[in-house]
């Protein structure tokens, strides 16, 4: 990954974060005070409390607090007032959760997006990035659907931005190491209370594996790289999922209790059905529009970095399982694992 220490891209600017009181939005936000001096940290999501204790760590003359929700377009709207970038975090993204509720999925994850794009059309917000994940490709649950659907927005935006500034872009990556909800802390609480096994839901399942701190690294340099339209996806190790337990608890056998529904034995980041689109760079992959833009840049070979990259061959997808780059258990155990969770 490339680190952005040494440019001043968000010096002196302001940048707004739905969703900013995740873990991504405050690994985000954490960065930015380290490597920049931004002149405001807009921080826009729901939840009082979760805002609240977010100010006990991050109380910066820079920072800003709204309480909204993407739902809310005129909320969106007044908020994006100023402001030079926006990372779009905020979503619903429990597989399950999108499974039985999935009309609040959708408002959040696809109307959100919209909204998203409105505000920050009207506002002439410079940039947009918004986060995607590996189960919009070739999507199986309504999670990974709407936020197909949302990257379909923020692509074609680029095209309704006319002759204003605003370019949009997206970056799609894997399971973020010990994120809410995933297997890390799963495993973690099955060890600490001292149970006889560790759950497994298909003995070959693979995943892709990125921490928090490369994505958020990721998207501050896709800032630099976008021309707008853009699908940017790292190039990122996979682990098995029966080496994660063996690292995380050598002496514990796996139980197979069969796979969940909305769960892909394997993930995919770039289909091979669009291996068209696909460029490959030193350290990711860009999906290219399906679309032409009437009045925007076309070409994605090359990036606004001036790196280059070249077509995949056809057939090319980049999937948890045909990966090269897999870590060994003793490569996961080097992760510091316990230092994440
Ligand atoms: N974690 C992963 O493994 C992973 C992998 C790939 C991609 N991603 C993507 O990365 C993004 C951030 O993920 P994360 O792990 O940081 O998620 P997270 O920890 O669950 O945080 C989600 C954030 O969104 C906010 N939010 C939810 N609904 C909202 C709404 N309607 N309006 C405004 N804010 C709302 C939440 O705050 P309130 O509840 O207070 O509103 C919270 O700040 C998501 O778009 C996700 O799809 C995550």
């Amino acid at each position: 990954m490339i680190n952005n220490l040494g440019n001043t891209m968000f010096d002196n600017k302001t940048i707004l974060i739905t969703g900013g009181t995740g873990s991504f939005g405050k690994k985000y936000v954490k960065t930015l005070l380290e490597r920049y001096n931004p002149k405001k940290i807009i921080i826009f999501s729901r939840d009082e409390l979760k805002q609240f204790e977010m100010q006990q760590e991050f109380n910066q003359p820079c920072m800003r607090y709204f309480i909204g929700d993407v739902r809310d377009k005129d909320r969106l709207r007044r908020a994006m007032r100023g402001v030079n970038y926006v990372i779009h975090a905020a979503a619903l993204k429990q597989v399950p959760a999108a499974e039985y509720n999935p009309m609040e999925c959708i408002k959040t994850n696809i109307n959100g997006a919209e909204n998203v794009i409105d505000a920050a059309l009207d506002n002439d917000v410079e940039k947009v990035i918004a986060l995607s994940t590996d189960k919009a490709a070739n999507p199986i649950n309504l999670y990974g659907a709407t936020k197909l659907a949302s990257d379909k927005l923020f692509v074609a935006a680029n095209n309704i931005a006319g002759g204003n500034r605003t370019t949009f872009s997206v970056v799609r990556y894997g399971n973020v190491v010990c994120s809410r909800g995933s297997v890390v802390p799963i495993f973690q609480k099955f060890i600490e209370q001292g149970q006889d096994h560790i759950p497994i839901t298909h003995e070959e399942m693979t995943r892709f594996w990125i921490s928090l701190q490369q994505g958020v690294d990721f998207v501050l340099t896709n800032f630099e790289r976008m021309l707008g339209g853009e699908i940017f996806v790292p190039k990122i190790p996979s682990i098995r999922i029966t080496d994660l337990a063996k690292a995380m608890a050598p002496d514990l056998p796996v139980k197979i209790i069969g796979i969940r529904p909305g769960e892909k034995l394997h993930e995919i980041m770039c289909p091979s059905d669009l291996c068209f689109d696909t460029y490959e760079f030193d350290d990711h992959f860009v999906i290219a529009p399906g679309i032409k833009f009437s009045s925007r840049c076309n070409d994605f070979d090359t990036n606004a970095l001036n790196e280059q990259g070249k077509k995949v061959e056809v057939g090319f997808e980049y999937n948890s399982l045909s990966n090269p780059h897999f870590l060994t258990i003793e490569e996961i155990d080097a992760f510091n694992i316990q230092a994440l969770i």
